[in-house]
């Protein structure tokens, strides 16, 4: 399922609508359990973790519904912060100024993938944080 060069599969490319459901992928975010997820938006695949700017809680109170009802914005269902579906950033809410944090996607082959990065990675990749030279 896993390819390390190429990156970790999440999910077939036609399994994102433009604008509709999103689709979570389990992490680990600086050490923790977490969740990314990843949406289609004027045709590009973005990926973030799934993390409110304002409350370091999860987005979506009903699995993959990521988008606010315009199709224009993500939105944090908890206290309603909304965010650019391209850059991560908070364009209203309680967390103005603040961002989500992204996480690097790619769609190939008719499929979609994320690139674990320093503080995002598969969750099943233990982190030890004395050795670093990876
Ligand atoms: S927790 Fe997301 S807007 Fe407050």
């Amino acid at each position: 399922m896993s390819d390390a060069g190429a990156g970790v599969l999440i999910c077939e490319a036609d399994a994102l609508a433009e604008g509709g459901r999103g689709l979570r992928f389990a992490v680990a975010a600086f050490g923790d359990a977490a969740t990314g997820f990843v949406v289609r938006y004027h045709g590009q695949v973005y990926g973030y973790l799934n993390r409110c700017a304002h409350v370091p809680i999860e987005l979506d109170w009903a699995e993959g519904e990521f988008f606010e009802s315009s199709g224009l914005y993500l939105m944090c269902s908890t206290h309603g912060a909304i965010y650019l579906p391209d850059s991560g950033l908070c364009a209203g809410g309680p967390c103005k100024g603040g961002r989500l944090r992204p996480i690097a996607v790619r769609e190939e082959g008719g499929k979609i993938y994320w690139q674990p990065d320093e503080f995002i990675r598969p969750p099943f990749i233990p982190i030890h944080p004395q050795h670093d030279d990876l």
